[in-house]
Parts: structure tokens; sequence; C-alpha cells
């Protein structure tokens, strides 16, 4: 499973790259805002950074804007993938950048209804939200199951990214459902690596090396 840093923020992305742990980065208007900086300063960073692929969204609504913006966010890079929300302007927009050859991150996917009618439209990758679906109290990980059986079915080339991950066992489970790749924040890249046995071993080796004589 691929690791995407889900981040605007230039300082953590550094830090999953340095872990190894970045294979490329959604954003979303709301991480971008968290960064109190211009859309464009954020954007040059992210790319001058990272060589996998980076998922800037859209802000429009309807088709044509989309459109536009979806070929300006491109021409800022080949690893520029396009952000569309899963409406039904969203899944026409999806259509014509699968024809125009640009990469695609459909959004905001809470039904496996949706998410076969954006592999039918020719999206690269498939964003289920798993965290807000368990907020209304909804299986999230669920749908990532229905979505891989379902793109397994009719081999459909979209890649299920699992998205709204916010905890270790989300990252395990998603990679359990065969989730082509999973999105999540520095903080939950982090957890991963911590176990307890782990600290109290290190720690007993560390005591230990202690009482071995010098010479
Ligand atoms: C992914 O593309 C989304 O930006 C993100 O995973 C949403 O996560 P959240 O529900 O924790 O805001």
């Amino acid at each position: 499973m691929k690791f995407f840093i889900d981040s605007a923020n230039i300082d953590d992305i550094k830090e999953a790259l340095a872990l190894g742990l970045c294979d490329g980065v959604t954003t979303n208007p709301t991480l971008v805002a968290k960064t109190g900086r211009p859309f464009k300063a954020v954007i040059d960073d992210i790319l001058a950074l990272v060589e996998g692929p980076v998922s800037l969204e859209v802000t429009a609504l309807d088709y044509p804007t989309m459109m536009k913006q979806a070929r300006e966010l491109r021409a800022y890079g080949d690893q520029v993938v396009v952000k569309l929300p899963l409406t039904k302007d969203g899944l026409k927009a999806c259509k014509t950048c699968f024809d125009e050859g640009i990469a695609t991150n459909v959004t905001l996917c809470f039904s496996p209804s949706q998410a076969l009618i954006a592999a039918k439209a020719g999206a690269t990758f498939i964003s289920p939200f798993v965290g807000r679906l368990d907020d209304i109290s909804t299986d999230g990980m669920s749908l990532v199951e229905d979505i891989v059986r379902i793109y397994e079915n009719y081999d459909f080339e979209t890649q299920v990214l699992a998205a709204s991950l916010r905890h270790p066992q989300h990252v395990v489970q998603s990679a359990l459902a065969g989730a082509h790749v999973g999105t999540m924040p520095l903080s939950v890249i982090q957890q991963l690596f911590q176990h307890p046995l782990t600290d109290i071993g290190l720690q007993k080796f560390m005591d230990d090396w202690k009482k071995v004589p010098s010479a």
C-alpha cells in the first residue's frame, strides 16, 4: 500500500519524506487554509519537494469552471492530480479529464454506488472517507472493502485511496482490505512506530549493555 501524507504543511511533508513514508500528497481546501499561506505558494513548495502524485482540489462547483481550474492546476506539473468532488459536475469533469489525460482523485466518496460511477467516469483515484463515516456511527472500513471488491470484479483501473484515516488501525485495516493507497496526517504516520514492548525491550538492552565489561 502506498502512503500519501494528507497535509499542506511543508514541515510535515518534509518529515514524512525523511521517514521514507511519503509516496505522494493529498490536500484539500481546509488543509490549505490551515497553513495561512497563499495557495500558489503552498503548491510551489509541495511540488518542489515531492516526486509522487500531489492531489490539488478544485474549488468550483460547476463543470465549466471545474475544467478551467483542472487545466490550470495540471499546468503546474505532470505529478498534479486534480481532486474533484463526487457530484454530477465533478464526474462530468472527471470524464473530460480522463479524455485529456489529466489524472484525477474523486473525493468525498461515501457509498459503493458513488465509487462505481467514479470508476466508470475514469477516475485515477477514488477517496472513500473512512473516519467521517465512523463519525456518524457507520462502518467506514466496510466501504473500502466493498469498493476494492467491486473494482476487482470488473478490473477497474481506478485506485482505492483510503482517506480520512484517523489512527493506526485504520491504516492496518485499509492494507488488509487491499486499498492501493492510504492517506493520513503526520500524526498518524508517527503513531505507526509506537509499541510499548519496543520501548521496554530497548530499555532492557540499554541497561544490560552497561553490565558488559569494557575489556
Ligand atoms: C483526503 O483526501 C481528505 O483530505 C482527508 O483524508 C479528510 O480527512 P478528515 O476527515 O480527517 O478531514
